[in-house]
């Protein structure tokens, strides 16, 4: 059974995110999608708000489940015996850092193999930075973000 990570700091999920997690759910047996706790990043969402949203945007998927980790991510793929990780790559400019972080992943743990998924053209454009400097000032997040979690993406940005 292939099963597969997608790790991310989803802070907050985006279309892009639901994009790749939908197009991963089809292709591989099951999907866990984990947020990191990052204690030394000062994360928009907490931990839980993070998993609460992907919870709510993955409901339908029942090979798809939520979780969140600390530490090394290569670590926490082997404690749940997991030996794919995948990552999404929107541009040319997010390479960079990927190939870094994969080949350190790999150094780390040999076993453990990094696929990329590339972005659908329409989300090429789409990042959690975007989503929260357009929701910082007050502009239309609808396109950007899928419709279960809008609303509480709106708000913490209401009274900011
Ligand atoms: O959504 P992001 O912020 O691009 O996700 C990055 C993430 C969480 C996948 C990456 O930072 C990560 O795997 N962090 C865990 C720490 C780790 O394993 N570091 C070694 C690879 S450089």
């Amino acid at each position: 059974m292939a099963k597969i990570i997608y790790p991310g700091s989803f802070d907050p999920v985006t279309k892009g995110h639901l994009d790749i997690i939908d197009r991963a759910h089809r292709v591989f047996d099951f999907v866990t999608v984990s947020v990191l706790e990052n204690p030394r990043k000062k994360a928009t969402f907490t931990i839980e708000e993070r998993v609460e949203m992907l919870k709510k945007i993955t409901a339908n998927y029942d090979n798809v489940e939520v979780d969140y980790f600390r530490g090394l991510l290569v670590d926490y793929a082997a404690q749940k015996g997991v030996k794919i990780v995948i990552k999404g790559l929107r541009a040319v400019s997010d390479f960079e850092l990927e190939f870094q972080m994969a080949l350190v992943n790999q150094k780390l743990n040999p076993s453990i193999e990094t696929l990329f998924m590339m972005t659908s053209t329409k989300y090429a454009h789409l990042s959690s930075s975007i989503v929260k400097e357009v929701a910082s000032f007050g502009g239309d997040i609808s396109e950007l973000v899928p419709p279960e979690v809008h609303d509480q993406i709106k708000t913490k940005f209401a009274f900011q």
